[in-house]
């Protein structure tokens, strides 16, 4: 039986069930085929959404422990009550993943549970998962969405009870004691956060000589040192070469990325992030001839499309950052693109976020960007300690930089460290997908008293003419 669409979406992650939505607004009869048996992708399943429930949790256990008796809140007989943590994420990503659902229901995108193959440009073989019978779709649009997994690491061997990715430390059974994270990366940090408030001793390796790789160096070395002020250790310029299970946990063997003499380390729960990649395996991607770049994404030209006319492709199986946002506005702009629109995606200005204790944020260019474009800029930045809000909350640590041109005043980056740096993050988005000016921001009336006027206070420090410090 062969059924025919419009459009047809491999993979019902952030990219995949928003190009499927946005589709069909347009009033393109659309399917989205996912093999998970639950929709929203790696992101609200295994990624993000489960890790910032854990995360939020965990920062409620800190708190409660060591961080209210200052404000006069005497709690005594604080304790951990890890199975109901991760009932309360469980609980929290069913309700997420039925949420889309509920979306495709609303917007009629059939939602069709199986594994998709090419066996032609323009048709799909679908296997089903719950033993339905096997069936073709036909479709004028596929775009494919299916994401990325996790990178292995050669003699490292994960087990996701000791030795684990992103996926078992979110289910860890017990607290760790003490873990030890490959890639001081995103995951590595947030995710050795989440272990270290429910009480682990965090331990960092990683490859390079620096963590958070593709973050401004000031703002990544600063964010270190807070991590380390909170009790992180940090081995950079090393490589995990081995990892054993013994009777104990793991042990771990350590060699200087350089090479030289190894040393060993013991830790009761290794977890790896070393990175992403793409996932292509399985589609029939050869056989119908689509092209793959060096490093195994899906090539696509500037509209998305594959060497193949009529295949698309988005989010983390296609060139760019690993994020489900950038993902999201890629499946929009799709959409919109195959329904005759001029969908786009501004890739000077995505924001990134890591969700540990204080956050970090960013969006647009690093300093570093700048000097190896030639870029002449001007740089202001605004401390927490001296923001009034700041001081009233007592939580003072980080900055607000902005990266201005300097003949221009354009705001080309900003980078935040603080709580609640995430949603911060936003205003400065906002006035650079405008093209706006550091004078702009600087000249924005904020309220007072909140954390953002650090953010003005940063713009006025470009033309050093900062206020408050
Ligand atoms: P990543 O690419 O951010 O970091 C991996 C780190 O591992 C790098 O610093 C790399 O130098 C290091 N590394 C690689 N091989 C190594 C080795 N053999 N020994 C020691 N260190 C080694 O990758 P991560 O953290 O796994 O995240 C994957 C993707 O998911 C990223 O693209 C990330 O942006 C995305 N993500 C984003 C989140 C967010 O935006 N909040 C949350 C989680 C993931």
């Amino acid at each position: 039986m062969t059924d025919a669409y419009d459009v047809v979406v491999i993979g019902g992650g952030p990219g995949g069930y928003v190009a499927a939505i946005r589709a069909a607004q347009l009033g393109l009869k659309t399917a989205c085929v996912e093999k998970r048996g639950s929709l929203g992708g790696t992101c609200l399943n295994i990624g993000c959404i489960p890790s910032k429930a854990l995360l939020q949790s965990s920062e409620k256990y800190e708190e409660a422990k060591h961080a209210l008796a200052v404000h006069g809140v005497k709690l005594e007989g604080v304790s951990l009550d890890l199975p109901a943590m991760m009932a309360r994420k469980d609980k929290v990503v069913s309700e997420n993943t039925r949420g889309v659902e509920f979306l495709f229901k609303k917007n009629k995108v059939e939602y069709v549970k199986g594994a998709a193959r090419f066996v032609a440009a323009n048709r799909l073989a679908i296997t089903p998962i719950d033993g339905g019978t096997a069936r073709e779709l036909e479709a004028k649009s596929i775009i494919i969405a299916t994401g990325s997994d996790v990178v292995a690491l050669p003699g490292v061997e994960i087990d996701e009870k000791t030795i684990v990715s992103s996926t078992g430390a979110l289910s860890l059974t017990a607290p760790s004691k003490r873990l030890l994270v490959i890639g001081a990366g995103v995951i590595g940090l947030e995710l050795g956060s989440v272990w270290q408030r429910l009480g682990a001793e965090l331990e960092v390796i990683e490859y390079l000589d620096r963590i958070l790789p593709g973050l401004d160096g000031e703002t990544a070395k600063q964010f270190q040192r807070l991590m380390q002020k909170r009790g992180t250790k940090f081995q950079l310029s090393s490589k995990v070469i081995k990892a054993q299970v013994t009777k104990g946990g793991v042990t771990v063997t350590v060699e200087p990325a350089a090479g030289g003499e190894a040393t060993t380390m013991e830790a009761d729960i290794v977890l790896v992030a070393i990175g992403r990649r793409p996932v292509t395996a399985g589609l029939g991607l050869a056989e119908v001839g689509v092209a793959l770049d060096q490093r195994g994404r899906v090539e696509i030209d500037a509209h998305f499309a594959t060497n193949v006319p009529g295949i698309y492709a988005i989010g983390d199986v296609v060139r760019g950052l690993m994020l489900a946002h950038k993902a999201e506005d890629e499946g929009i702009a799709c959409a919109e693109i195959i329904a005759g629109k001029a969908g786009h995606v501004n890739y000077d200005v995505i924001p990134g976020v890591v969700y540990t204790t204080p956050e970090v944020s960013s969006v647009g260019k690093t300093e570093e960007e700048l000097k190896q474009a030639g870029v002449p800029y001007n740089s202001g930045k605004f401390p927490f300690t001296a923001n009034g809000r700041s001081k009233v909350n007592q939580t003072t640590d980080g900055f607000v930089k902005v990266l201005a041109d300097a003949k221009t005043d354009r705001v080309l980056g900003v980078h935040i460290i603080g709580i609640e740096a995430g949603e911060m993050i936003h205003e400065a988005a906002v006035l650079m997908e405008f093209g706006g000016a550091a004078e702009d921001l600087a000249r924005t009336c904020h309220a007072h008293p909140t954390r953002s006027e650090a953010i003005k206070e940063a713009a006025l420090a470009v033309g050093k003419r900062a206020i408050h410090m």
